[in-house]
C-alpha cells in the first residue's frame, strides 16, 4: 500500500512539474514560421558547407575554410538539434506519437551534426547533413506531403 501511494504521489509531482514547465514556455513561431525562419536557413547553412561543384575546369571541393566558417556550421548544427525540442512544444506538436519520434530524431541528427562540426571533419559533416535531410523528409512524408523534400523549388515558392 505504501509503495502504491508513493507511486501516486510521484506521478502527481511529475504531472504538476510538466504543467509548470509548459506554462513558462510560450511559442512565438507557428510550425510554418519555424520551418521557414529557423530550420530551413540552418539546414541550408549546414548542407552548403561541404560539397563538390563540377564545372568545365573540373571538380572543386567546398569546405569551411576559416574559424568563422566552422563556427557558422556549428551554430547551424545547434539550431537544427534544438529545433527538435521546439517542435515538441505544446501548440506545435501535432500529436504525442510519431511527431515526437520525428522530433527526437531531429535532435539525434542534430547531435551528430554538432559532433562533426566540432571535429571540423568535412566528411562527417556531409554524412550528418544526409541524416538531417532524412529526418526532414520523413516528417514531411507524414505531416507535410506538399513539402516532401525541404529544398524543393515548390517549397520555396510556397513560402514566398
Ligand atoms: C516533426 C516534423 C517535421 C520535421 C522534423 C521537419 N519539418 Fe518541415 N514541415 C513540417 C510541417 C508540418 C510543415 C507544414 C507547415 C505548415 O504549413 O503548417 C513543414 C513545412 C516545411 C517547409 C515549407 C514551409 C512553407 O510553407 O513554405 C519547409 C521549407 C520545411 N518544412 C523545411 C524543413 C527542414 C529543412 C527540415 C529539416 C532540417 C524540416 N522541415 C523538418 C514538419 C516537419
Amino acid at each position: 500500500m505504501k509503495i502504491t501511494s508513493g507511486v501516486r504521489v510521484g506521478l502527481l509531482v511529475f504531472a504538476v512539474g510538466c504543467a509548470e514547465s509548459t506554462e513558462t514556455m510560450t511559442s512565438v513561431a507557428d510550425v510554418q514560421e519555424l520551418m521557414l525562419s529557423v530550420m530551413e536557413p540552418a539546414a541550408e547553412t549546414y548542407w552548403d558547407a561541404v560539397g563538390e561543384i563540377l564545372d568545365s575546369a573540373g571538380v572543386h571541393e567546398i569546405r569551411p575554410q576559416t574559424d568563422e566558417d566552422w563556427e557558422a556550421v556549428l551554430g547551424a548544427a545547434f539550431v537544427i538539434a534544438e529545433s527538435g525540442n521546439l517542435l515538441m512544444m505544446s501548440g506545435r506538436a501535432r500529436d504525442r506519437g510519431e511527431w515526437v519520434t520525428m522530433s527526437e530524431r531531429m535532435i539525434d541528427a542534430g547531435r551528430q551534426a554538432i559532433s562533426a562540426a566540432t571535429a571540423r571533419n568535412a566528411a562527417a559533416v556531409f554524412d550528418a547533413g544526409a541524416e538531417v535531410y532524412y529526418v526532414c523528409r520523413d516528417c514531411h512524408t507524414v505531416y507535410a506531403t506538399e513539402t516532401l523534400r525541404p529544398s524543393d523549388a515548390a517549397a520555396e515558392t510556397q513560402g514566398g
